[in-house]
Parts: structure tokens; sequence; C-alpha cells
């Protein structure tokens, strides 16, 4: 029997209820088409933080990398500043195994009411493609207090500012530093982005190879050139040269602004989005709320070592530990996982034990989420019951 080595990493507030479903869901297809799950679990999140001071070792990064893939809940929690595990777990895991797309399908299902009401018939069936390595993401930057001390770099009381950066990419490697000078008395954050041709390649590339796998004739890039010309004139034309090897496949760039505002009037207009990294955070949640719900959004970081896959969503702090959490989209990203190790009919039966819970359960049978009163584990109780 085949068996997979998955990595898996609860986290914080909701992260480890829905994951522990996700799990259900992989065992049940695994029983169902044969085949084995060896989960690897790691603590890492705010209580072992909390406890032990440990973020994210290298060690268990080396071991991560010898796992067939890698599922994540969330993580992030108020009892911990934000960005130590933010940055320290997700952004790591995602920057060390290079994983340059995160993959946000969006798909809404016929008996969940979206909060823009569609047409008759017509469904949503998007995919952000999100770079995931660039942008205002790469972590360059500082915080200058007035007048004199600083959290990463070296300040002085001139008002001057010098911060080393490295960041390591599998296609290329840069480093420098960031060095400005401001009035001595005025307290101030710098923080720049990074945009480059393969980076931009590469997510172009994989953007429009799966426009043409779903027979779609345009992509849709979200932009704004005209307020951040550096980054976003150069994402612009670095698309465009990018997309020139897919002459049947029309590029659309739209301003991001824009692209929200008809989102929200039409949700269902697009096919694959492109997006940088920011915008593509910000897009993912506005079109999981358009399907009916965070919890609904499933994601994946994929990249050519280790993948790993995690719901769009956070760790929800405000509902955690009271049942209320669904897990569909760790359940979806369950799929997705599968679907990247080989396993694709596994992955189908789980597509389909979840559209036909929701398709066939009454309301009170679905999520609380979802106008439902039905708790985290009824919910993945009901989908693992359908994979068989
Ligand atoms: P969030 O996604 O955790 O929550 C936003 C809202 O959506 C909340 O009202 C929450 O209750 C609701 N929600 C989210 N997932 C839900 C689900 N599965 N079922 C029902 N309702 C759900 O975003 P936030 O509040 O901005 O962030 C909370 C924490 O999570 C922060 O620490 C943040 O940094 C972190 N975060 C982590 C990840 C991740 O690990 N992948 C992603 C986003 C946010
Ligand atoms: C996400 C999250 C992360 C992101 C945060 C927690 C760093 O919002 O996965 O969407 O911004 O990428
Ligand atoms: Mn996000």
């Amino acid at each position: 029997m085949k068996s997979y080595k998955i990595a898996l990493l609860p986290g914080d507030g909701i992260g480890p209820e829905v994951a522990v479903e996700a799990v259900k869901a992989v065992e049940a297809a695994g029983s169902r088409h044969g085949f084995q799950t060896e989960w690897v679990r790691y603590p890492f999140g705010a209580a072992h933080y909390n406890k032990a001071g440990e973020i994210l070792p290298d060690s268990a990064l080396a071991e991560m990398g010898l796992c067939d893939a890698m599922m994540l809940g969330a993580v992030g929690d108020p009892s911990v500043k934000p960005g130590i595990l933010e940055r320290g777990i997700l952004l790591k895991l995602r920057f060390r195994f290079d994983q340059y797309i995160n993959l946000r399908p969006a798909r809404s299902y016929e008996s969940v009411p979206c909060p823009i009401p569609l047409p008759k018939g017509v469904r949503i069936d998007s995919v952000v493609v999100r770079e995931n390595t660039e942008d205002f993401y790469m972590g360059i930057g500082t915080t200058r207090e007035a007048p004199s001390s600083n959290s990463e770099g070296s300040a002085n009381p001139e008002g001057g500012v010098d911060v080393p950066f490295e960041a390591e990419r599998g296609l290329y490697n840069l480093s420098g530093r960031l060095t400005a000078k401001f009035d001595p008395d005025c307290a101030a954050a710098l923080q720049i982005g990074a945009i480059t041709r393969p980076g931009v390649q590469r997510v172009t590339r994989y953007a429009f190879d799966l426009a043409k796998k779903r027979g779609e004739k345009e992509v849709v890039l979200a932009s704004k050139a005209n307020a951040v010309p550096f980054l976003y004139g150069f994402l612009d034309e670095e698309t465009k040269r990018a997309a020139a090897a897919y002459p049947d496949i029309a590029l659309k760039i739209q301003n991001v602004d824009a692209l929200c505002y008809h989102l929200a009037r039409n949700p269902a207009r697009h096919g694959v989005i492109l997006c940088p990294n920011l915008f593509g955070d910000i897009v993912s949640d506005l079109l999981s709320a358009l399907t009916g719900g965070l919890g609904l959004g499933a994601g994946g970081n994929i990249g050519d070592g280790l993948s790993m896959f995690e719901p769009v969503h956070g760790s929800a702090p405000d509902i955690a530990g009271t049942g209320k959490a669904n897990p569909l989209a760790a359940i979806l990203c369950a799929a997705m996982m599968l679907d990247h190790i080989g396993e694709s009919a596994g992955a189908k039966s789980i597509d389909e034990a979840v559209a036909s819970y929701l398709n066939e359960s009454d309301e009170p049978a679905r999520p609380i989420e979802l106008g439902g009163a039905a708790s985290c584990r009824t919910v993945g109780d009901a989908v693992a019951q359908k994979i068989g």
C-alpha cells in the first residue's frame, strides 16, 4: 500500500480544530482509495512559543523537507505580538521552501447563498494565483523610534538608519543595505518590496498554464502601477513580456481597487486572477467572502520542493474553542494536497463529499458560518462519512 509522510502543523486558535477534520478527510480518502498517511506533527505556535521561547527551529525545517507535503491549520494569537508567529512560521516556511505560488480557488456552491446574489445558474469559479515570495512581504525594512532606538537596524541621533537585508530564493538571492536619513526627531517606518523578472516569469507561466487547462481565454492581473509605479509598473511590463508566450490567452491588467469594485458587483466575472503577494492576500479573502465565507477558502503554497496546504483564513481567535469554526476550507485543502501528491481519486472524493454535504444538508445541518447549527466536528464527521 502506498504511504505518504505528511507534516502537520495545527497551530493556533481554530487551526487545531479545523486541522483535525482535514486529517479525518484524508484518512477516509485513504481507506477508500488504498493509501496510508503517516502524520509528522509539530507543536509550533503561540503555546509553544510562550512556553519554550522557540518559534520554528531549523531542525524541524530539515525534517519537514523530507515529507511528501505539509498541512497547516493557522498561526497567530493575541498573546503574541503580531508578526512573530506569522512571519516566523508561515512566511518562513513559504520562503524556505520557495513556495512561489499561493493557489487559492474560490468556488460557490448552489446551496450556499452568496452575500451578493448571483444570477440564476451562475457560479463563482475563480482562482487566485498569488505570487508568494516577493513584493512587500520580503521583510526588508525597519522602524525608527525617535530619537534613537531601533528594533532591527542601527539608528543614530542624527536620524540615520542602516539595515542589512538578505533574501534567498530558489531562483536568485538578493542582499544589500537599506539606508536612509530622517529628521532626528522623526519616528518613522521604512519598508521596501521587490519584484524580479524571474519571480514574475514563474508565476505568470503558472497562471497562464492554469488558464489554458481551464479552457479560458483571459488572465486578469491585479496591479496598481498608477500609484506604485516602480514595483507594479515593472510587474505590468514583465507580466506582459512573460504572457507573450501565450498568444491565445489575453492578459487584462486591472487596478486592484477597481478589481475589488467589480468583484463585489459581479463576483463571477473572472477565472484566473494573477496577483502580487499583498493584493493576492486581500483579493483571496474577498473572494472567499463572496462564495459564502472564509471557511470555504482553501489554498496551497506550491513550490518545486515541499508544498504546504492551508486555508485562506487565520486562527480566528474570536471563535476559537466555541465549535463555530467551519472546517470545510481545511478539508478542501486536504483535497488539494492529495491532488498534489498524486492521489487525485482521493482528492475528487473529498471535493465531491463536500459538495454533496452542502447541497444535500438542510439549513440546520450546515456549518454555523453558513447559517446552520453544525459544529466544526459535526461538519467534519458528516464529510468523512460521505467520503466513505
Ligand atoms: P481570520 O481569518 O482569523 O478571521 C477573520 C474573521 O473570519 C473572524 O471573524 C473569524 O471568526 C472568521 N473566520 C475565519 N475563519 C473561519 C472559519 N473557518 N469558520 C468560521 N469563521 C471563520 O483573520 P484575522 O482575525 O485577521 O486573524 C486572526 C489571526 O490569524 C491573526 O493572528 C492573523 O495574523 C492570523 N492569520 C493567520 C493565517 C494563517 O496562518 N494562514 C491567515 C490569516 C490570518
Ligand atoms: C494568509 C495570511 C498571511 C499572509 C499572514 C498571516 C502573514 O493572511 O495566508 O492569507 O498575509 O499571507
Ligand atoms: Mn490572508
